[in-house]
């Protein structure tokens, strides 16, 4: 991937920011969106070529006047990358309406209003591509996490939807299925590193591979066996992935 304009959400932290730093350094011209603008100006003063966005993808209304603005970045690629994660089962009050509309908005409603407001500029592209960050959550939901799991099966489909309307030639939709990554969001949980674990750096590289190449979808690490678990025994990867 060299030479493109991509748009990565999320790039002020955890894999979208390693991404973002990676896909500059190989000459790529980087639109970083992300809400916390000291997050970005930091970004910035490590790659000054950056230009940033600054929009919080959990706000209903500043999702749809950024959509409405008529925002153009001649983009050839957009990165999906934000999202939350709430970890608390539905009968916990921290698992307040609050936080699960914060996560369906920001996980799964920004990357499809996002995905159709940027479409006119990616068609134009000889090249357009939509990077979605799914889960293996997509394929067995984890018990504490019902919410999250739901906006990345719905985020699947949504990629499904979007291949079925858009010809291959004309759009390339990627899904990407990363195992625990070392980010903020999983802090503190998980295995080790190296042990089902990966860091940001392995799978920002896993994602510019799948870029590079021409499928539809990586499962990296661990994320291939529970895809795989979940077609022959669905109860089984669920019980897994709530362990
Ligand atoms: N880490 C994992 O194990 C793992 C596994 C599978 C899939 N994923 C997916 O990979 C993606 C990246 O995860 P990560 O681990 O890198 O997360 P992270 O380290 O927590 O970073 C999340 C990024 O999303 C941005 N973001 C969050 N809420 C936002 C909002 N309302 N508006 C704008 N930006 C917002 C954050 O920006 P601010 O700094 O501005 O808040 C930050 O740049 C997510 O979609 C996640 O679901 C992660």
């Amino acid at each position: 991937m060299q030479n493109k304009r991509i748009l990565i959400t999320g790039a002020s932290a955890g894999i979208g920011r390693v991404l973002a730093l990676k896909l500059a350094a190989r000459g790529n011209r980087i639109v970083a969106l992300a809400r916390n603008r000291e997050k970005l100006g930091a970004l910035v003063a490590e790659f000054p070529e950056i230009e940033t966005v600054a929009l919080d993808l959990s706000d209903p209304q500043a999702l749809r006047d950024f959509a409405e603005s008529g925002w153009n970045g001649d983009l050839d690629v957009l990165i999906n990358n934000a999202g939350v994660q709430d970890q608390h089962r539905l009968v916990d009050p921290a698992c307040s309406a609050a936080v699960m509309i914060d996560e369906v908005t920001t996980n799964l409603t920004a990357p499809i209003v996002l995905t159709k407001a940027l479409l006119p500029q990616l068609r134009a592209s000889q090249s357009a591509l939509v990077v979605n960050l799914v889960s293996a959550l997509a394929f067995a939901p984890k018990d504490d996490a019902a919410c999250y799991s739901a906006t990345k099966a719905g985020l699947r489909m949504f990629s499904t939807a979007l291949r079925a309307q858009f010809p291959r030639g004309e759009l390339r939709v990627l899904d990407i299925f990363p195992p625990l990554v070392a980010t903020a969001m999983t802090e503190g949980r998980g295995p080790e590193i190296g042990k089902g674990k990966i860091t940001a750096e392995q799978a920002a590289d896993a994602i510019i591979d799948a870029m590079d190449g021409t499928r539809d979808r990586a499962l990296i690490g661990t994320a291939r066996i529970i895809a795989f678990l979940s077609a022959i025994a669905p109860k089984l990867a669920t019980r897994l992935m709530s362990k």
